[in-house]
């Protein structure tokens, strides 16, 4: 059985959206651990609710190189194929990546390369965009830069507030990440300059 390795900072929604679809069997793989820089993470509690391994790692004064160090050794301790960024606010120094070469994924609530970075949804629903969504990406050492894996779009309603909209992207994330989680560890893909090609 394939592990994930998941990083959160905050709710966790889409990392209890990963750990049911393991649960049931939809996503044959199986989470090692869970890790927070956040001891106050929903996250966390859901882990512990589940009875997944959850640990914090408080981020808080340390450097950052030496922060992602001590999370790079729990994540090798657990064995982990891939390492699952849902909701983690922080930015990984290069050495974390160059550690997990293609095998960090990230998913971010809007089309990009539109609306990287922070609140990117609210920054979707305040430009005007008819159409919205999110994208699972490899993580490289740009922030939201990595080769796209999938996308999902949903429309822009007039009525919709900011907070509406990052409810309805939020569905999608909920279903697209766990099914390109399967199709990464599947394997068989490659990549081509920025393009993943699963050979679909
Ligand atoms: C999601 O909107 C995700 O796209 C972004 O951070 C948020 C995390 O939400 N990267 P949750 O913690 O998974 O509920």
């Amino acid at each position: 059985m394939k592990r994930l390795g998941v990083l959160l900072s905050g709710r966790g929604s889409n990392f209890e959206a990963i750990a049911r679809n393991c649960a049931s069997g939809t996503l044959q793989a199986e989470i090692g651990v869970v890790i927070s820089n956040r001891e106050d993470a929903v996250g966390l509690e859901t882990a512990h609710r589940m009875g997944i391994p959850a640990v914090c790692i408080p981020a808080r004064g340390v450097e950052r190189q030496q922060h992602d160090a001590l999370v790079a050794a729990e994540l090798d301790r657990a064995q982990v194929d891939l390492v699952i960024l849902a909701g983690y606010m922080r930015i990984l120094s290069a050495s974390f990546i160059q550690h997990f070469p293609n095998r960090i994924l990230n998913i971010h609530p809007a089309l990009l390369p539109a609306f990287p970075g922070l609140d990117a949804q609210h920054q979707a629903w305040e430009y005007g965009v008819r159409v919205a969504g999110c994208t699972v990406h490899f993580v490289d050492e740009k922030m939201d830069s990595g080769p796209i894996l999938a996308q999902a779009v949903v429309p822009v309603m007039e009525s919709d507030t900011a907070a509406v909209l990052a409810e309805r992207i939020l569905a999608q994330e909920h279903q697209i990440y766990s099914e390109t989680i399967a199709k990464v560890l599947a394997g068989g893909w490659r990549i081509e300059g920025r393009r993943v090609l699963f050979g679909e």
